[in-house]
Formats: C-alpha cells, sequence, structure tokens
C-alpha cells in the first residue's frame, strides 16, 4: 500500500488568521507568562486543550496508512498524518522534527527524529512523517500502531538536508536523488514539492531518483512511485531490489555528468560510503545518514565515570566506545534522540577529559564543555556529568 497523497495548503480566513494572532500575541506576553511561573503558559493551555500552545508545537495524529501490511494489519512501516498546533511554523523538504512521546510506565519523555515525508509546508498544513519500527526503537514501534487521535509533541522542522530548487527559485538544473531502505523519506518530500510546485519537465528540468530497497516487498512508497514513472513529468524513477548494489559504472551510465549534477544522498552507511567515494569530494553531493556511520573507536585507556550532583552514578575502564554507549554498558539510561550527532537530546556536560568526535574526528579537552555523548568517544580518563 502506498503513502498518502502530498496534502495540500489547510486554507483559514483572514478573520480567522487575525484572531489567532492577536491570541497568540496574548499567549506569549511577560504578564501571562510571569502569572504562570514557573511551569508557563503551555503546561496550563494543556491542561485545557492538548492542541493549545503558545511557544511548544504538539501535533494530533489524523490518520495512520500501514505500509505494506501483513496478513494481520501490522506493518514494519507507517506513515503518520498530523495536524500540528498553530505554533507550528512549517518547514522545507528534506528537513526532520523531533518527537517526544510520554510512553505508558516510562517517567521520561521520550525523544526521536523523524524526517518529514510530506511535501513543504507552511504554518497551518498537516505533514506526514513515515516510520519504521526498529526491534529495539520504543518511540518507533509506538508511532508505527499509533492510532488517530493521539497528541504528540514535536519540535520545530531542523536541519539542512534540504532543497532549494523550485520552480519559485527557476533552475534548469538536472536534479539526482539517492537514497537506499529509509533514506527514502527526504527524498520523497523533495520530490513531491517539486511536483506539486509545478517543477515537471519543461526548460530542460529533470529528476532523477535512484532507490535500493531491500526487496519489492520492503520497498515503500511504490504505488506513488509508479504513478510518478508513469506521468509526463520528466522525473525518472529507478528501484533497485535485493542484491543490485550501487556502483560508479552503473551511476555513470545513467547520469553520466552525475559529478557536477546537485545530488542529494540518503541512506545506510555502506551506500553512503560508496555514493561518497563515486563523487571524489565533488560539492555538488549533500549527504544524510538515517544510520549513524560506521565510526572507529577511541583510545580505550583511562577509566570513565559518570556523574550526577557530584556523587558518581557508575564507572568503569574505558572502552573506546562512545560515552552513549558506555554509559548504556553500565545500565545507565541518558537521554538521547538521533544517536548520529543531529539532535543534541544527549548534549551533556564533561567535567574532565578529552574527547573524539567519531564523526569528525577533532578532539577537545576544554573542561566543563557541553558535548554530545552519542558521537564522542573518551581518549584517556574522562568524567561526564548526566
Ligand atoms: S542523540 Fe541526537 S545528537 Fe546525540
Amino acid at each position: 500500500m502506498s503513502t498518502t497523497a502530498p496534502h495540500r495548503p489547510a486554507t483559514r480566513s483572514v478573520g480567522q488568521a487575525v484572531t489567532q494572532s492577536v491570541g497568540q500575541r496574548i499567549l506569549r506576553s511577560r504578564v501571562l507568562a510571569a502569572l504562570t511561573t514557573p511551569h508557563g503558559v503551555d503546561r496550563y493551555l494543556e491542561m485545557v486543550n492538548p492542541m493549545w500552545a503558545a511557544e511548544e508545537v504538539r501535533a494530533r495524529v489524523v490518520s495512520v496508512v500501514r505500509e505494506n501490511p501483513r496478513s494481520d494489519g501490522t506493518a514494519a512501516v507507517a506513515t503518520i498524518t498530523l495536524q500540528p498546533t498553530s505554533t507550528w511554523r512549517g518547514h522545507r523538504a528534506g528537513q526532520y522534527v523531533q518527537v517526544g512521546l510520554d510512553l505508558p510506565g516510562s517517567a521520561k519523555r521520550m525523544t526521536r527524529c523523524f524526517t518529514v515525508s510530506s511535501a513543504a509546508s507552511v504554518p497551518g498544513e498537516q505533514i506526514t512523517l513515515t516510520v519504521r519500527a526498529h526491534d529495539e526503537g520504543q518511540v518507533s514501534k509506538h508511532l508505527v500502531a499509533a492510532e488517530p487521535g493521539l497528541v504528540l509533541h514535536l519540535s520545530q522542522a531542523q536541519g539542512e538536508f534540504t532543497l532549494d530548487e523550485s520552480p519559485a527559485t527557476p533552475t534548469n538544473n538536472h536534479l539526482l536523488f539517492i537514497t537506499g531502505g529509509s533514506g527514502i523519506t527526504p527524498a520523497m518530500s523533495m520530490v513531491r514539492t517539486l511536483l506539486r510546485d509545478g517543477y515537471d519537465g519543461g526548460a530542460g528540468r529533470k529528476v532523477t531518483f535512484l532507490h535500493y530497497a531491500r526487496s519489492p516487498e520492503d520497498q515503500i512508497f511504490a504505488d506513488e512511485l509508479a504513478e510518478i514513472a508513469a506521468a509526463d513529468n520528466d522525473v525518472t524513477v529507478l528501484l533497485r531490489h535485493g542484491d543490485h548494489v550501487f556502483s560508479e559504472f552503473e551511476l555513470r551510465r545513467l547520469v553520466p555528468a552525475y559529478r557536477t549534477t546537485d545530488t542529494w544522498a540518503c541512506g545506510p552507511a555502506g551506500l553512503m560510503e560508496l555514493v561518497a567515494a563515486a563523487y571524489d569530494e565533488s560539492p555538488k553531493l549533500r549527504t544524510e545518514f538515517f544510520k549513524a556511520p560506521r565510526t572507529t573507536p577511541g583510545n580505550a585507556e583511562g577509566d570513565v565515570s559518570f556523574t550526577r550532583s557530584g556523587s558518581v552514578l557508575a564507572e568503569a575502564a574505558n572502552s573506546g566506545a562512545t560515552l552513549l554507549e558506555q554509559a548504556e554498558a553500565l545500565g545507565l539510561k541518558p537521554e538521547f534522540g538521533c544517536r548520529m550527532g543531529i539532535c543534541f537530546s544527549c548534549t551533556t556536560r564533561k567535567t574532565e577529559g578529552t574527547v573524539r568526535n567519531v564523526l569528525s574526528g577533532t578532539t577537545s579537552s576544554l573542561p566543563d564543555e557541553d558535548i554530545q555523548i552519542c558521537v564522542s568517544a573518551p581518549e584517556g580518563g574522562c568524567a561526564v556529568e548526566l
């Protein structure tokens, strides 16, 4: 089953917009903020109606479409349509949001990042997230099984892996998308945006969409991709399944000038490494991982200690893994979101020692600095305040 069609902007009358903007100004006023300290206006609004907010963004699940459902109706992937609160500022195609969920039995709100799969949105519009349930992913599993009416906490849209080309900023460039697995979602948002906004052939405009999936059964958005491929729109959709892996030879045959073609690539680390090698540092390639890239372990010397308010929570010999992995191996449960250095949910204070960013390779020995523990591995002894 394919995903829902790209949504259209919700329409609001001028009167509604003015009333809403006056209401928002009152809700954000300093007087009201002072009156509602220390909880803030949003805590009180949420108690009255979870879809009322002055600053925070929340969203109600409007519908859930399970992709490629099994015979019992469950699925590994679902596309969830969300109606955000009026505080949502819209998104650019390719951006992601952090989704916060208060799961039953969990004292802490859990936050994870998901790419918006619908076309670029403006304030007031519905958006879709296409989520794959991971075995260890409590949030993703909860979302894939969600029912309409569930209210989520959202961040504003984030990320710079975005599409700038549109009919409004005319370009005759050939655009190329190379994706694998769940990495298809930002590219779908971009292609949906281009098609919705009229970037369909003419003036030499062309789009090539090359996607790799494990099997036809794992192919999400299959019906919609088939429709796009069949339409007269100068979008070429090329789906590769099974053992058919990315090769520079094939890419050169498909798009001879690929190194000078604006390209967006997103997928698992193995695919991304092959694509990066084929582009040989060409500035035309923009990349985003949907899983953390493979990293080399840090220098496994010294001890690592995790503290809170001056007391040691746990301490062990440094294994060389990231601080998040080492904390979890000790039974601690630090906050995290993306686990790949994007969302900053895991930011904590390092009080002692040197850490290496496993993505960039840079090291830092500054005392009392805030670090992302999901991508920081200690180089020798280290202390972190959780
Ligand atoms: S968990 Fe997202 S930056 Fe660390």
